[in-house]
């Protein structure tokens, strides 16, 4: 095999973004196969592929070695696991699935399968390479044992005629979660990329706070990990104008990611040795001052094609499995447990108490007869749509 065939499903606002990158030649021996919606709208903007109804046709059509997933998110799990054992290799949308029992059902289907079919998933910001810095700078012990994490990342705003453009959009049926589940699981994986799992979190979730949902669009959550270290992670779709500030504190200083620098604030001492052997009281280490360059974003959503393609046809690593996907689903379900139950919730969770207290919000709603009214939004450039 000299070049993968990949179908998607999906060919909403990032199926079809992805259609269009690959049909316009920007993915190396990655070529369109086929592609697959439920809505012939969908189906008809990608002429130059067969088209089909159902991803199962599709999937059984021959015309693919390999599937992207687009579509909202329950599916994922299955049509994860339907194409798992159909013998495709597997690009998933993020998040992976939408709670830790379903993560945990889509990672068996790959069971056994790990010589044979590559499984990854879409988180297009691990390609970063201010993150990428960041994340080197923790692993080589640049900033010494972490203390303290602050990530304040609101600059996801949606407005009104966002949540009311899909009818599965922020609702517990539809789509399991809100800002948590569709805007964050970026971050989510970028924050467990960078610092691992926390073992125990707080969170509070305003539920609707800014916009006519039921789901949430606003969060702080306070967290700590097995060394002592702690962490706060705020979010929200409602603040206008956003922020994106990463704050590290480790022995050996104070790393600061915003507005697209990277400031590194380095103790000459670790902080927590200078005060042990200092006699002054209110001495501090003294600092140096250190700009750590990045060279841009890297190439996203594009790059994890690539990459999925290679790993397919050369055996390269991949930059995000797709079972790595399991932590930011745990992180974002851990987070709505603790706001649900109004309890600090250990991690990790337990999967199937979670599935059915969400199941429980589901028939909640339909009982209420919550339906969502759809509005087709005013078009967009989705590309512009991205967080960063
Ligand atoms: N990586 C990113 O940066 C990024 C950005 C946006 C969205 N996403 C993810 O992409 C996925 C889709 O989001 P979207 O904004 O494109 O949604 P969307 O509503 O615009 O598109 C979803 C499409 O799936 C189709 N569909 C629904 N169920 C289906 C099924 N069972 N079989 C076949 N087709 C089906 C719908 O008809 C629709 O065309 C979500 O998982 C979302 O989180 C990722």
């Amino acid at each position: 095999m000299n070049k993968v065939r990949i179908g998607i499903v999906g060919l909403g606002n990032m199926g079809y973004a992805h259609a269009q990158n690959i049909l316009a030649g920007k993915i190396n021996r990655l070529e369109l196969g086929a592609a697959a919606d439920v809505n012939p709208d969908k189906l008809a903007r990608v002429p130059q592929v067969k088209g089909f109804k159902s991803a199962a046709d599709m999937m059984a059509s021959g015309l693919i070695d390999a599937l992207l997933i687009a579509t909202p998110h329950y599916d994922h799990t299955t049509i994860g696991i339907a194409a798992l054992k159909a013998g495709l290799h597997v690009l998933v949308e993020k998040p992976i699935s939408v709670h830790r029992a379903d993560c945990e059902r889509l990672i068996a289907a790959h069971r056994g399968r790990e010589g044979r079919q590559v499984f990854a998933a879409m988180f297009n910001q691990r390609t970063d390479l201010f993150y990428q810095k960041i994340r080197a700078l923790i692993q080589a012990g640049e900033l010494g044992e972490i203390r303290r994490v602050n990530w304040t990342i609101t600059n996801w705003f949606r407005t009104h005629a966002y949540y009311a453009s899909g009818g599965w959009r922020a609702t517990w049926e539809g789509e399991g979660g809100g800002v948590l589940l569709n805007q964050c699981p970026h971050n989510l994986d970028l924050f467990q990329w960078m610092f691992g799992m926390p073992v125990v979190l707080s969170a509070e979730c305003g539920f609707g706070r800014y916009h006519d949902i039921e789901v949430e669009d606003d969060v702080t959550a306070t967290m700590r990990f097995a060394n002592g270290a702690t962490g706060v992670f705020i979010t929200s779709t409602g603040e206008a104008p956003g922020t994106n500030r990463l704050e590290v504190v480790g022995e050996r200083g104070k790393l600061v990611y915003e507005q697209d620098r990277i400031v590194f604030t380095r103790n000459e001492v670790p902080m927590g040795e200078f005060s042990r052997t200092t006699k002054h009281s209110f001495a501090t280490p003294a600092t140096w001052d250190v700009s750590i360059p990045a060279a841009g974003h890297g190439g996203q959503h594009n790059e994890i094609l690539l990459n999925f393609t290679d790993a397919i046809l050369d055996g390269t690593p991949l930059i995000a499995p797709a079972p790595e996907g399991i932590h930011s689903v745990e992180l974002a379900n851990a987070m709505l447990l603790s706001a649900w139950t109004g309890k600090p919730v250990s991690l990790p969770i337990d999967g199937r108490k979670y599935e059915r207290l969400l199941k429980a919000r589901i028939a909640e709603s339909a009982r209420l007869g919550k339906k969502k009214k759809v509005v087709v939004a005013a078009p967009v450039d989705f590309a512009k749509s991205f967080g960063r």
